[in-house]
């Protein structure tokens, strides 16, 4: 059953509410901002009452948010003059007495929908985050069982693939083929593990001071053979004397390489992906840029987030490379971000802060 608290100064008009709505609803009666601690669905007000408790009534509402708690003011036709803006946002709706019952049980009616539904979208909210947290737990527990199985494919293929002899071609190739879709199925699960451990905020890096030049033609480097397969061009573009930055090599490869996998991935043949670092501020910034399909303005916001990927962009992957770099690069105390335009192309961006000379020399 509905609670509704009735916070009315005149006794008699108490009364008469009370009597009206008990009938339907459980009625609270109330005086003093205490009373507005209760659990109710709706609040009925006189202006008395509201001249005196509007701050606590504010308050209240503001605690209950984002759920709609309905605040209805019975006031005279004189006093609606006497409210102040202030008062005024604390209140809801609004009628002026005297009324009639119909309309009165119409405007309560119409405030406790308000706040029903706001009730049931919270619920579906809380189911949501409980299907999420389950699906995650589940998803731990499968990868971290998958492991050791996995690897022992894995090792065992690449022990066949070395030693095996007398192996027919074909029967070679069915070995390469298994070898090659156990290593597909171990970096899905690495990627799984990894999006578990950065829910937990256990995001392991070891920065170090390193220079940044390396890192850069190394991750020029990276894909190089797959670029040049699919007919795309790969510029390395680097600011002279770049400054020595804090990172864990093998933590920024693995950005880079989820980075200019992307770029490669959505971009057709012809095209070119672009390098770069270039020192700002106390930060150096990488970026990777691609002249492919771009992005959506509507999907940029979510390109970041773990399992999202563009609608027909279901070109491999699980939707994890760019959640699990951008935790990367924050556990760096750097950040990252992205820029694209339809149909021009992509450009990520990443920075990683340069080694602090004045922590360096620190005994
Ligand atoms: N360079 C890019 N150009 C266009 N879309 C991109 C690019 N990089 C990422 N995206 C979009 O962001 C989504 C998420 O990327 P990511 O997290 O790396 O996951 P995955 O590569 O497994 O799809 C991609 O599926 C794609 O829709
Ligand atoms: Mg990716």
């Amino acid at each position: 059953m509905t609670r509704i608290l009735l916070l009315l100064d005149h006794g008699e008009n108490q009364q008469l509410l009370a009597g009206e709505l008990a009938e339907r609803h459980e009625v609270l009666v109330g005086h003093t901002e205490a009373d507005l601690d209760q659990d109710f669905d709706l609040c009925v007000v006189d202006g008395r009452s509201l001249d005196r408790l509007w701050e606590g009534v504010q308050r209240r509402k503001e605690r209950e948010q984002p759920i709609f708690l309905p605040v209805l003011l019975a006031t005279s036709r004189p006093g609606v003059k006497m409210i102040t803006r202030q008062v005024w946002r604390s209140v809801d709706e609004l009628i002026v007495t005297p009324i009639e019952k119909p309309e009165l049980r119409a405007r309560i009616q119409i405030l406790l929908r308000a706040r029903s539904l706001s009730l049931a979208l919270r619920k579906r909210a809380e189911d949501a985050e409980r299907a999420i947290r389950t699906r995650d737990e589940v998803l731990a527990i499968v990868s971290h069982d998958l492991r050791n199985p996995l690897n022992l494919v894995l090792t065992g293929g690449s022990f066949l693939l070395e030693t095996a002899e007398g192996l027919e071609p074909r029967e070679r190739e069915q070995l390469r083929m298994i070898h090659r879709a156990a290593g597909q199925m171990n970096r899905l699960i690495q990627d799984l593990l990894e999006v578990s451990a950065m829910e937990a905020g256990n995001v392991s890096v070891d920065p170090r001071p390193e220079p940044a030049e390396p890192l850069v033609h190394e991750a020029c480097g990276l894909l190089g053979h797959v670029a040049e397969a699919k007919g795309i061009r790969v510029s390395c573009e680097l600011d002279d004397g770049l400054p020595p930055i804090r990172a864990d090599r093998d933590r920024v490869h693995q950005v880079f390489g989820n980075l200019i996998g992307n770029a490669l991935k959505f971009t057709p043949e012809g095209g070119t992906i672009r390098v770069r670092a270039e020192p700002d501020g106390g930060v150096v910034r990488f970026s990777v840029s691609d002249t492919g399909a771009g992005i959506r303005a509507e999907d940029l916001p979510h390109v970041f987030d773990r399992f999202w990927q563009a609608r027909h962009s279901r070109a491999g992957g699980a939707g994890l490379g760019l959640a699990i770099s951008r935790s990367i690069v924050a556990a760096h105390g750097g950040e990252m971000w992205v820029e694209s335009e339809v149909g021009r192309g992509s450009t990520f961006f990443f920075t990683l802060p340069m080694v602090d000379r004045t922590q360096e020399t620190r005994p």
